[in-house]
């Protein structure tokens, strides 16, 4: 039997948040949950991890192999995986990237004295998973994630080629009890080379363990090409 080599992961997760104003800001219902399980996952089959996360409400996973860079908007999740991506073998984006910030934030807090009706005026945020190849640069094995309600196989590949990715791991959120916020997940796992597998609902820790389990696989067919 293989034995897996170490590898280098880098992990987004959670969702990120664009603030409005010093008290507020646009987020979405991303716990980490996924993220986080791909990360203890990953470290408890003795790879390093580095998580660049978003705000969550659950516990960092206490593992030497996991190092967590805290982060709070696009922007600062954007620099986090920049900074990184050349010391790593695999990355995984599984954030809930905000697609959206507003163009100017207030600068104090709005006080609802001042403001009737508040239109705001959103502009699209820098896509993380989409830039890894170019201009990051990166060269590594890349897996997405794509959240979809309809057509899933479709869209999960469409994205899948538009962002450069080897994997795409695909859930539709229509259903309830999966994906965002859930304990749960039941995805279906798009190789760039056509290859589908589809993981059964489980709880997130089982699908994240999977998940590794397909990504080293990946990675050592990779190394076995590259070396012949
Ligand atoms: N992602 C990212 N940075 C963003 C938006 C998304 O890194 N600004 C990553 C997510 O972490 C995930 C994948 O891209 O791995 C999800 O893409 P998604 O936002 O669903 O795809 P789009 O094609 O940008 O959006 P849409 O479904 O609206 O077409």
């Amino acid at each position: 039997m293989d034995i897996p080599e170490p590898l280098r992961f880098l992990i987004t997760a959670g969702p990120t948040r664009e603030p409005i104003d010093p008290v507020r800001f646009i987020s979405n219902r991303s716990s980490g949950k996924m993220g986080y399980a791909l990360a203890s996952a990953a470290a408890a089959a003795g790879h390093s991890v580095v998580l660049v996360s978003g705000p969550v409400a659950i516990p960092v996973p206490v593992d030497p192999n996991i190092r967590l860079v805290g982060v709070e908007t696009t922007r600062e999740m954007y620099a986090a995986v920049e900074a990184r991506l050349g010391e790593v073998d695999v990355a995984i984006m599984a954030a809930a990237v905000a697609d959206w910030r507003p163009v100017s934030v207030r600068p104090h807090k709005v006080k609802k004295s001042q403001q009737g009706d508040w239109v705001l005026h959103l502009r699209k945020t820098e896509d993380i998973l989409g830039s890894a190849r170019e201009p990051m640069g990166f060269h590594g094995l890349l897996v997405g994630f794509a959240a979809e309600t309809e057509n899933l196989e479709a869209y999960a590949r469409d994205k899948m080629q538009r962002k450069r990715c080897d994997l795409m791991v695909a859930n539709d959120v229509s259903q309830p009890g999966i994906g965002f916020d859930a304990d749960e997940n039941e995805v279906m796992v798009l190789q760039a080379d056509g290859g589908i597998e589809r993981l059964p609902r489980a709880a997130k820790t089982v699908v994240a363990r999977e998940l590794v389990r397909i990504i080293e696989g990946l990675s050592r067919q990779r190394r076995r090409t590259q070396a012949s």
